[in-house]
């Protein structure tokens, strides 16, 4: 993880925009204390309630971003909204140690959302865990996810809107490049 939240990083500062980074899925990110990024950057933070009110406790007030409360991917729309999250110019979405969480529909729901609402020059960067991850993680009884996706189904999704590039997340060796992944993604 520790690799991976630095090859991140490094997509990150490249994709950095002057216009307005999403980030969802937080928790208890510092990225941008760590990455640089314009001063007219927008970055919009989403998790759930308790974990920003988690994260203002314990990072001084939230971090550089401003943090909004939302289900993901249902309440993101509205999120956006209450964050004047502005549509017409480009946006980095970033979505790090999330889509394990969420179901193939929900990220389907997610992608049509992130489509709807990326202007040209979009970004987004996003990891991938995918079912190929060697069996002694996946059947360790402490894995929280019992039905990882394939890197492919969740590249399908996005095929015809985004171009995709695959960076490999490799900090184990004999993990496959499928099962440990960050999707670095341009709005088509
Ligand atoms: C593994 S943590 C990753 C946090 C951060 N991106 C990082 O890499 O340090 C996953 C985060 O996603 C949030 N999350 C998962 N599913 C969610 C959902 N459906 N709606 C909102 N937040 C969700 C969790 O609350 C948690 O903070």
């Amino acid at each position: 993880m520790a690799v991976r939240t630095l090859q991140l990083d490094e997509q990150i500062a490249r994709a950095v925009n002057p216009g307005q980074i999403v980030v969802l899925g937080a928790g208890l990110d510092t990225r941008f204390w760590r990455v640089p990024v314009p001063e007219s950057a927008r970055i919009i933070e989403i998790d759930s309630a308790a974990v920003n009110e988690l994260a203002r406790r314990l990072l001084r007030g939230g971090g550089r971003g401003r943090r909004v409360d939302a289900r993901i991917p249902g309440g993101v729309a509205d999120a956006l909204e209450r964050a004047e999250f502005d549509p017409r110019i480009p946006t980095l979405w970033i979505a790090e140690g999330l889509l394990e969480y969420l179901a193939g529909p929900m990220w389907e729901r997610l992608a049509q959302l992130m489509t709807a609402n990326s202007a040209p020059g979009s970004r987004a960067i996003v990891t991938v865990v995918g079912e190929n991850l060697p069996s002694r993680f996946a059947h360790d009884p402490a894995f929280p996810f019992p039905r990882l996706p394939s890197l492919s189904a969740i590249r399908s999704v996005i095929a015809n809107e985004w171009r995709v590039d695959v960076v490999e997340a490799r900090p184990l060796r004999g993990v496959p490049s499928d099962a440990f992944a960050i999707m670095v993604m341009q709005r088509a």
